[in-house]
Order: C-alpha cells, then sequence, then structure tokens
C-alpha cells in the first residue's frame, strides 16, 4: 500500500496504476475506521482492480460549534487497517492539498441538502458535496462506494453525480452494527458507557416502527417518536418517514426510509431503515 498525501502524486501514481479495461475504486472516509468502513473497502478490494480509500477530515462539512476539532484522528491505526484490507493507494492529504489558497467554490445540492440532516446542520452537505466532487476529480474512479448508514448523504451524492455528469458509478453497501443493534460511527467513540445504552434506542426506534406500525407510515413516525422520547437522556431531532430518493414525503405505495436523528449528551447520532422489505 502506498501513502499518497497531495494530488500531484496520487495523480501520478493512478497514471501507472490505470490501464485500459483496469477499475478503479474509491472509498471516501474521515478516517477513525471502523467495520462499517472496512465493508466499503472489501467491497472495493473485491470489485475493482484499483483500490483507493482517502482519509480526510473534512473542515468544510462541520457546521461552526461541531466536532471538527475533537474529530478522532487515528492515522497510524487507520493505515495498518487499510494495508491489511488490501487498500493499493491510501490519500492522506493535509488541509491545504483539499483547499488550496483561495479555494472558494462550494457545490450546493438544493432542497435535498438543506432538510433534515441540512437543517440541522448548515452547509453540511454543501461541505460533503464540494469534497467529494474533488476527490472524484482527483481520483477518477470508475466506481465510488458509500455506506447506507449516511442514507441522506448518499442520495446527495448520487443527486450531483446525475447533475453534473461525473463519470463514477455510485455503489453502497448496508449498515454495519454492533451486537446490541448500535450502527458503528466514529463517533460513538464519545460515547460514556450509559449513554452507549441510552444510543440503542435509535435503533429500537426503527425495528419497532418495522415491526408494529403495518406498513403505515404516519404510524411509524408515531411509534418512533413515543420509542425515542420515551429516553430521559436523548434529545430528538427528527424521526421521519421519508422517500429514499428526494427524502420528501414518501410516494403513495412507493417505498418508505425510517430516518432518525437524536443526541446523547453531546454526542449526535443518526441511523435508518427502510420501513418494509430489506432493512
Ligand atoms: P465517514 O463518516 O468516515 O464515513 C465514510 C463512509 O463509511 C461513508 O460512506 C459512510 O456512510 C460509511 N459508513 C460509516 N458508518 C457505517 C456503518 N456503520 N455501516 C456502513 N457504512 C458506514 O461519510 C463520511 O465519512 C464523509 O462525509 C465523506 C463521504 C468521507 C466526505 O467527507
Amino acid at each position: 500500500m502506498r501513502v499518497v498525501r497531495t494530488a500531484s502524486e496520487l495523480a501520478e501514481m493512478l497514471a501507472a496504476a490505470r490501464a485500459p479495461g483496469r477499475r478503479v475504486g474509491l472509498v471516501p472516509t474521515m478516517g477513525a475506521l471502523h467495520e462499517g468502513h472496512l465493508a466499503l473497502i472489501r467491497a472495493a478490494r473485491a470489485e475493482c482492480d484499483v483500490c483507493v480509500v482517502s482519509i480526510f477530515v473534512n473542515p468544510t462539512q462541520f457546521a461552526p460549534g461541531e466536532d471538527y476539532e475533537r474529530y478522532p484522528r487515528r492515522e497510524g491505526d487507520d493505515l495498518r487497517a487499510a494495508r491489511a484490507a488490501g487498500v493499493d493507494f491510501a490519500f492522506v492529504p493535509p488541509v491545504e492539498e483539499m483547499y488550496p489558497p483561495g479555494a472558494a467554490t462550494r457545490v450546493h445540492v438544493g432542497e435535498l441538502g438543506e432538510i433534515l440532516e441540512g437543517a440541522s446542520r448548515p452547509g453540511h452537505f454543501a461541505g460533503v458535496a464540494t469534497v467529494v466532487a474533488r476527490l472524484f476529480n482527483l481520483v477518477r474512479p470508475d466506481v465510488a462506494y458509500f455506506g447506507r448508514k449516511d442514507a441522506q448523504q448518499v442520495a446527495v451524492v448520487r443527486r450531483m453525480v446525475a447533475d453534473l455528469a461525473f463519470p463514477v458509478t455510485i455503489a453502497t453497501r448496508p449498515t454495519v452494527r454492533d451486537r446490541d443493534g448500535l450502527a458503528l460511527s466514529s463517533r460513538n467513540a464519545y460515547l460514556s458507557p450509559s449513554e452507549r445504552r441510552t444510543a440503542t434506542a435509535l435503533y429500537r426506534a426503527l425495528t419497532e416502527a418495522r415491526s408494529r406500525s403495518g406498513g403505515d407510515p404516519v404510524r411509524a413516525e408515531a411509534i418512533m417518536r413515543e420509542v425515542l422520547t420515551a429516553e430521559p437522556n436523548l434529545q430528538l431531532d427528527y424521526a421521519r418517514a421519508v422517500d429514499p430518493d428526494g427524502f420528501g414525503e414518501p410516494r403513495p405505495g412507493g417505498p418508505v426510509l425510517l430516518v432518525v436523528a437524536a443526541c446523547v449528551g453531546r454526542t449526535r447520532l443518526i441511523d435508518n431503515m427502510m420501513l418494509e422489505g430489506e432493512p
């Protein structure tokens, strides 16, 4: 595995590795790698000839007052895990390499970037779309891998790829969970043992809504709220049943995605599940 820190070195390395018919797979991450990230890396490894992982804590996707400074940074462990998973190139740029002096452009993805997560985290999805667009241009992957854990992020990236004609296929993988159902997240490291137990309420809200709502989105929302507001140490942000593509009202008879966000202590957590069928 080569560790690459600059855009020019990355271009050079990839030019040598790229050849007709060889597929390049990219897994964008912010590091603190866990089994959720590794599932994406293994998929890229299995399906592509060249496997690139980026590790970059992207400042522009953190709203003021969020956890940019204290976000976990574990480069040594991450590089060991990436090497063990068969990554060819780990792209680990400093901030100046992703945002050159004077960088001013932002990619805004309209309404989809302003609702739910976008409403609670102003500027978040513009930061995500901007850094992902730059990564796509630097790596020029054939396939880029994203986790369904961040379902609205997947929708934002797909929208951007369609609107700006990026020549990349977006592939997704299911949410990887701990044994008690909590979705793996780099932010779980912030939770105290008692907060960790409280955090499982997100998973319970989703699974109870699936099993008790009879497939009715309105009833599902009520069940999720009931489960989450019963937790004294949890602040509910939203619990909604939405259309999985546009994140608006579900279409009658169409697929329904359940999405939840809540704070446990100072830690903001999100999760989601389909109302029916494969979770
Ligand atoms: P990060 O939170 O590090 O996540 C990197 C990728 O791993 C994302 O596609 C995310 O959805 C996926 N992932 C995280 N937890 C997962 C889980 N439990 N199961 C499956 N996949 C999981 O998402 C970001 O970074 C950033 O916004 C990024 C796209 C890198 C842009 O900065």
